[in-house]
């Protein structure tokens, strides 16, 4: 069943990983991008994306013989050895979301137009991007070949662990009208062992919303409970740990934060939502986990601006803030619908001077109006509080003897709840942590 020939047109986040990981498991596999810049990196191994484990599996699999990368769609058809046909055609190229919900394929389109016809007969086409339901149905009109199967297979992976995911998923998603075409998409997977649900395209599309908007929702309701808990005088930590235990509800995915974000559940959220409102049904649920999470972000503004001026409401003109972590979340790079950028910007509003630090942006320099320093001593000189916004480890280890010696007021306001109070405290500052019982300071 194995060493089938893989053909992945986009070089992305997923489409990078899929054609690394699919050659690992013993696939011939092209992939296909526009960027040719892009392309002639890759085949000398350089990985632009920050995701571990990625540039070696391209490089060791590059050099095995089993991975290829080539400028455009229709270079890949000619790519593969002997010039045989390619059995199975990943799509990988971005579908933002449009207008009403519908998905703006113009990237799907434009690989269609190229290679559609091209196709031998008995290719497969699959579609691994997050795309409204009925995608699958509509590139089946796009493509016009009766002899060519389009099977959706949603891909679960996270930034951070991308790889690590996708070669240890939960489960395998293949969802198609055509049975045949779905048993050979699985089939590609087979040697993970991971258990695989079989069904129609509609259903493996409306699955990976299923399964962000409820993570979504797991996080909103974590977040709801922390407040709770500073209100009831209960520790959230605690708490997700009992509940956590129950395997119906599970530890992961329970740490309450400055909100989700990224490039997948904000997008995700309001996708599902655009889904329901175009089937007439109101989907309630859904919208409070979406208003529970815009919340979250003033929420930490207001535990801020409490911690520093003591006061609930009111202007933090000329208070200078040190922001530790920018990015969306630890061990990626990636800014995009960062809970952190989102909280500076309300910050700013509210009138606060900010200096940020990431690990992946280093200063000097300016981002989003906030000036970047080089490290987090540097980001904490003369601030008023110092705010950790994103759970990078190396902030659970920080001198906080030294920090407290440059800061202007003793305070920390940790929104991921990862520094252990206790040390900073005995460095003198006081520390203000989600759902669990404050330090000195005011409460909100
Ligand atoms: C998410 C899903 O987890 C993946 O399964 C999915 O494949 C991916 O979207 C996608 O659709 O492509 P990702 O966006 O990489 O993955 O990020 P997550 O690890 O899910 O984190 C999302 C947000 O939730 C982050 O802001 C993170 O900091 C936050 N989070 C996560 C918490 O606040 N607490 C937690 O316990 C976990």
């Amino acid at each position: 069943m194995f060493g089938r020939r893989v053909m992945v047109v986009g070089t992305g986040y997923v489409g990078l990983t899929t054609g690394a990981c699919l050659a690992s498991l013993g696939h011939e596999v092209v992939c296909a991008d526009i960027d040719a810049g892009k392309v002639e990196r890759l085949r000398r191994g350089v990985v632009d994306i920050v995701e571990p484990d990625l540039a070696e599996l391209v490089s060791e699999q590059t050099s095995a013989g089993r991975l290829s990368f080539v400028v455009g769609a229709g270079a890949a058809l000619g790519a593969f050895e002997d010039s045989r046909p390619a059995e199975v055609l990943f799509l990988c190229v971005p579908t933002p979301m449009g207008a009403g919900g519908v998905a703006d394929l113009r990237a799907v389109e434009s690989v269609i137009e190229e290679v559609g016809a091209e196709l031998a007969a008995g290719t497969v086409v699959v579609n691994k991007s997050t795309v409204p339901v009925g995608t699958a149905a509509r590139t089946a009109e796009l493509l016009e070949r009766t002899d060519v199967a389009v099977v959706s297979n949603p891909e679960f992976l996270r930034e951070g662990s991308a790889v690590k995911d996708f070669l240890g998923p939960d489960r395998i998603v293949v969802g198609s009208d055509n049975q045949d075409a779905a048993e050979r998409v699985a089939a590609l997977y087979a040697r993970l062992g991971a258990p695989t649900v079989l069904t129609d395209a509609a259903s493996a599309e409306l699955m990976k919303y299923a399964a962000n908007c409820f993570l979504a929702m797991k996080l909103s309701y974590v977040n709801a409970m922390a407040e709770l808990c500073e209100r009831v005088g209960a520790d959230i930590g605690d708490v997700t740990e009992g509940i956590g235990y129950d395997r119906r509800i599970g530890q992961a995915f329970l740490s309450p934060g400055p909100g989700w974000g990224g490039s997948c559940l904000p997008k995700d959220t309001h996708a599902l939502l655009q889904v329901a409102d175009s089937a007439d049904f109101e989907f309630r649920l859904l919208r409070a986990t979406i208003d529970t999470n815009t919340r979250q972000r003033q929420r930490i503004v207001d535990k801020v601006r409490l911690a520093v001026t003591g006061k609930r409401t009111g202007s933090l003109s000329r208070v200078r803030l040190a922001l530790l972590g920018l990015t969306f979340k630890a061990g990626t790079d990636d800014l995009r619908d960062s809970p952190a950028l989102a909280i500076a910007a309300l910050l700013r509003q509210a009138g606060a001077d900010l200096v940020g630090f990431d690990p992946m942006l280093r200063g000097p320099g300016e981002l989003d109006g906030i000036t970047l320093a080089s490290d987090a001593v540097e980001a904490a000189q003369g601030a008023e509080a110092v705010v950790v916004l994103t759970e990078w480890a190396e902030f659970r280890t920080l001198d906080w003897a030294e920090i407290a010696g440059v800061t202007k007021q003793p305070i920390v306001v940790d929104t991921r709840n990862i520094v252990d109070p206790a040390t900073p405290r005995r460095a003198g500052l006081t520390a203000v942590g989600l759902g669990r019982q404050q330090d000195t300071v005011h409460q909100t």
